[in-house]
């Protein structure tokens, strides 16, 4: 499928791609190397309009589209994932979940918080359930109309810069007995019991802190209450439907670093000159170009299907876990090919190739990894439920 850019979307490239030739790609190497999170840069993206695009008018935003907010994302990668990953969380995931499921007063108030600036954080995965989301033990008690939070997230990114939360938990009523997974505002600095233990030390994307959060008897009203657990399943669909938007976003920082270390390599192969000639004029090299030129265009095509797909909605999870797959994976050959035409200065940190391969490294692990998409994937082609767990597959066999 091969989706082309309508006029206002290839201005809205132009906007993010001047931010990131400009100032974004002036801070970057700035961004990892003191590891702070670049609130320089949120001015920025909040100045050109390009945070919280996709809420509604009526919340104070411009109602784009997905593909409206993957073109800025994947401009504004290019030169600094660490900002392409702002602009994704400012536009899909939590802030998404929220303004389709959330009361009017809780969209009025995470649209404000998002226009302001603030990327809000998603609290799904836990230290004994990563992969097996659903496994998650963060519980919330209900206790007359509150609820009483208890557990820990981990990896949970913007944990210490973001103020608002969307939080996952098990919930349970008054009894003992569970519900389901219902999603749950706090802010961080205003709900007390929410604390912010660690920041994980990371290989990439380091502008941006990954962090524990822990849950102590964090008790919240019920106008906390985004998704309602609706059965011991439902709320959890509801919050994995919202999150394929997250997964797009994911694949479009990906294949941003991977189109700006395509570039760069591009561009050093036609100045660098080996044997008196440039390089690219060896065959060698003009077949890696070739293969990663065609990664690319096959990627991007992943990416911006799945994008329109959510037209009205949410992506459609195959084609997210599609694009997901085939983009962080072949991103990372794509970064690793372009640090190589550039001998010894790929290697060195004078030069934007080693971040970016650390950068781009995250994309197969977070947001769903390879293999639970391609498990994902499975289920869908086969359209078969594919339990992972022991009891799972005993039970489908009955
Ligand atoms: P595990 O689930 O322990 O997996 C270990 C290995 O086993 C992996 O290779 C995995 O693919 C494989 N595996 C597991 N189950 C299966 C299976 N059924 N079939 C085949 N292979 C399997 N989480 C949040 O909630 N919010 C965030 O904001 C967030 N941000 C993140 C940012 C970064 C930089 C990173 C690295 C992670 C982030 N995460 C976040 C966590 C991320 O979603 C999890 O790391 C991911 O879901 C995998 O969980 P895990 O790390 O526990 O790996
Ligand atoms: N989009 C829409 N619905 C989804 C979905 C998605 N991406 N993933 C799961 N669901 C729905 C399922 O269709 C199912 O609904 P049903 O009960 O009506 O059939 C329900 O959610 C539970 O899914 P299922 O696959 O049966 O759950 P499971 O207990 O086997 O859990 C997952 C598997 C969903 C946790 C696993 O596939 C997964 O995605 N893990 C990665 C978690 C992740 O991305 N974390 C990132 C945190 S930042």
């Amino acid at each position: 499928m091969s989706i082309t850019l309508d006029a206002s979307q290839t201005a809205l490239r132009a906007k993010a791609r001047e931010l990131a030739n400009g100032p974004v790609s002036a801070r970057a190497a700035e961004v990892d190397r003191s590891e702070q999170y670049p609130w320089d840069n949120v001015t920025l993206l909040k100045d050109a309009k390009l945070l919280g695009m996709t809420i509604p008018p009526a919340y104070g935003g411009q109602g784009k589209s997905w593909l409206d907010a993957v073109v800025v994302i994947e401009a504004l990668s290019a030169a600094c994932s660490v900002t392409g990953r702002i602009a994704v969380e400012t536009n899909m995931g939590a802030i998404s979940a929220i303004m389709a499921y959330g009361s009017e007063d809780q969209k009025k108030m995470a649209a404000a918080m998002v226009l302001d600036g603030d990327k809000p954080a998603i609290c799904i995965t836990e230290p004994e359930a990563g992969s097996d989301a659903s496994g998650m033990t963060t519980r919330a008690d209900r206790r007359g109309n509150r609820f009483v939070v208890n557990g820990k997230k981990h990896w949970i990114t913007g944990g210490g810069v973001s103020r608002l939360h969307l939080i996952f938990a098990k919930v349970y009523d008054e009894k003992g007995n569970e519900e389901g997974v219902g999603g749950f505002l706090a802010i961080r600095d205003e709900t007390q019991g929410l604390k912010i233990v660690k920041r994980e030390p990371t290989m990439g994307l380091r502008g941006i802190p990954e962090a524990e959060i822990a849950f102590e008897d964090m008790d919240l009203p019920p106008s906390a209450l985004v998704i309602p657990p609706r059965g011991l399943r439902k709320g959890f669909a509801d919050l994995m439907n919202a999150y394929n938007s997250q997964r797009v976003g994911a694949a479009t920082v990906a294949l941003g670093i991977a189109d700006g270390a395509y570039q760069l390599a591009l561009d050093w192969s036609e100045e660098r000159e080996q044997f008196g000639r440039p390089i690219n004029e060896f065959q060698g090299l003009q077949w890696k170009l070739a293969d990663m030129s065609i990664k690319l265009a096959a990627a991007r095509a992943l990416v911006y299907g799945a994008a329109k797909s959510g037209e009205g909605g949410f992506p459609d999870m195959l084609l997210a876990a599609q694009a997901k797959v085939f983009t962080s994976e072949n991103a990372i050959s794509v970064v690793n090919d372009a640090l190589q035409f550039f001998g010894a200065r790929g290697y060195s940190r004078n030069l934007p190739l080693e971040r970016m391969a650390r950068d781009v490294r995250m994309f197969t692990i977070g947001g769903g990894t390879a293999e639970v998409l391609r498990n994902v994937v499975a289920g869908a082609i086969l359209k078969k439920k594919l339990p992972q767990t022991r009891d799972g597959w005993l039970k489908s066999a009955d």
